[in-house]
């Protein structure tokens, strides 16, 4: 048996440059580490993040009671136990927080101890990570959904909408994806240059330009699919997240301009922005409590992907929820909204047996840790969304990708769509 000889955790930094979490795990001289990311537009019933947020030095950031807790209390409790039992380590993990949101580890403090288990459990097989989750044979990948241009809490640019993906649909193999993408991208950035914008980028590595209105946002958009020869809406796709929890005010939203509007109005702007560009999926479209509203739009709606993100927080219970109340037919992925790899699994497997489709998704604080990449392939994970390809924590993902398609079938590799 391959068992557990050494916790250790330390603080590193994400992307953006603030303390998080990463814990490596050993069996004798061989271990696994993993870097926990961190949101900027959290939902109220994700697991909760420990920070220090009374040490003056890191300016209420730093995670050191979160390593304190895997090196001393954690650690401890895993020892000794089998690395291939991801169940019973995580089920420990749970039983010592004893908490709904984990808040007296922290997820952040349980999450990296759940994924480096994982990765070393790999590691000791002698197989690759992704094929260490549920899915056995006929990997595939999944559909990058490239943020391109960054809005809301991930750019100070004012754009309402958080996110402007694009989703190369018609790609036959991941390389093809990511060829097109970059093609768009390239356009994209000369494009933005030409109207004497700013080429910097966002938190996702998505163009921040100061541009105001949604509207404008997507005419660049789409006026860079068609430069790199493509058409939009059938060989790529537009997709949005809203965020909209971040946009909601006493019943009322204002995603579409300044102005906070009912959701009556909110549905019908979107029915237009979804038939003027074609646009075939959109991510929290309402706030996380707004059922009603959810399954409103759910119904007015055909072949548009409604992706619930803070609506479901990676949560069973949530997921229970969306499906009676028909709020979504998609589901975003982040582990560190749940806390372990073994709910993470649980909630992409009953979504799957609903006929969600599931996609696997970073945070907007990433690090260079790709597990994402290999869980999106080892589940069998429709979609992708890992920003846009610029900034190494988001390109190291599909960098990941692209390894793995070298060992899987040359043609016709991609995911199937529904
Ligand atoms: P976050 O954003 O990581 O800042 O929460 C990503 C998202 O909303 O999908
Ligand atoms: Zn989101």
């Amino acid at each position: 048996m391959a068992k557990i000889t050494k916790v250790v955790a330390r603080q590193v930094f994400d992307s953006r440059g603030f303390p998080t979490i990463e814990t490596e795990v050993f069996c004798r001289n061989i271990s696994s580490k993993a870097i926990c990311p961190s949101g900027a537009s959290t939902g109220t019933y994700e697991a909760y993040e420990k920070r220090d947020k009374n040490n003056k030095k890191y300016l209420g950031k730093s995670v050191f009671k979160a390593v304190y807790f895997v090196n001393k209390i954690i650690s401890k409790k895993i020892l000794k136990k089998s690395v291939h039992n991801q169940e019973l380590i995580d089920s420990i993990l749970i039983k010592l927080d004893n908490t709904n949101q984990k808040t007296k580890l922290g997820a952040n403090s349980i999450l990296s101890v759940s994924m480096a288990v994982k990765k070393l459990s790999a590691k000791i097989k002698k197989i690759p990570l992704y094929k260490n989750f549920f899915i056995k044979k006929n990997f595939r990948l999944p559909f990058p959904l490239m943020n391109i241009i960054n809005g809301g809490a991930h750019a100070n640019n004012g754009l309402r909408i958080q996110e402007f993906m694009i989703r190369p649909d018609r790609a036959k193999t991941f390389s093809e994806a990511m060829n097109i993408c970059y093609l768009v991208i390239q356009n994209l950035k000369k494009l933005i240059k030409d109207n004497n914008l700013s080429i910097a980028v966002g938190d996702e590595g998505g163009f921040a330009p100061m541009i105001k209105k949604n509207e404008e946002a997507l005419n660049l958009i789409v006026k860079s699919i068609k430069k790199s020869g493509y058409m939009n809406g059938r060989d790529v796709s537009i997709c949005l997240d809203v965020a909209a929890n971040e946009l909601y005010l006493k019943g009322k939203y204002s995603i579409h301009s300044n102005k906070y509007e009912s959701v009556k109005n909110c549905i019908s702007g979107y029915l237009k922005l979804i038939k003027k560009y074609k646009i075939k999926s959109i991510e929290d479209p309402f706030a996380e409590n707004d059922w009603k509203a959810w399954s409103n739009f759910l119904k007015k709606v055909k072949n548009v992907q409604i992706v619930g993100d803070d609506l479901y927080v990676t949560n069973l219970q949530r997921l229970k929820k969306g499906f009676l109340n028909m709020s979504t037919n998609t589901i975003l992925i982040k582990p560190n909204q749940i806390g372990t790899i073994t709910e993470t699994l649980e909630v992409i497997k009953f979504a799957q047996q609903i006929g969600f489709q599931t996609i696997i998704s970073h945070r907007s604080g990433d690090s260079e840790d790709t597990f994402i990449s290999d869980l999106a392939v080892g589940t069998n994970s429709t979609q992708i969304k890992t920003g846009s390809l610029c900034r190494s924590e988001r390109v190291a993902k599909y960098n990941q990708l692209l390894r793995i398609e070298q060992y899987l079938p040359k043609k016709n590799n991609m995911a199937k769509l529904k």
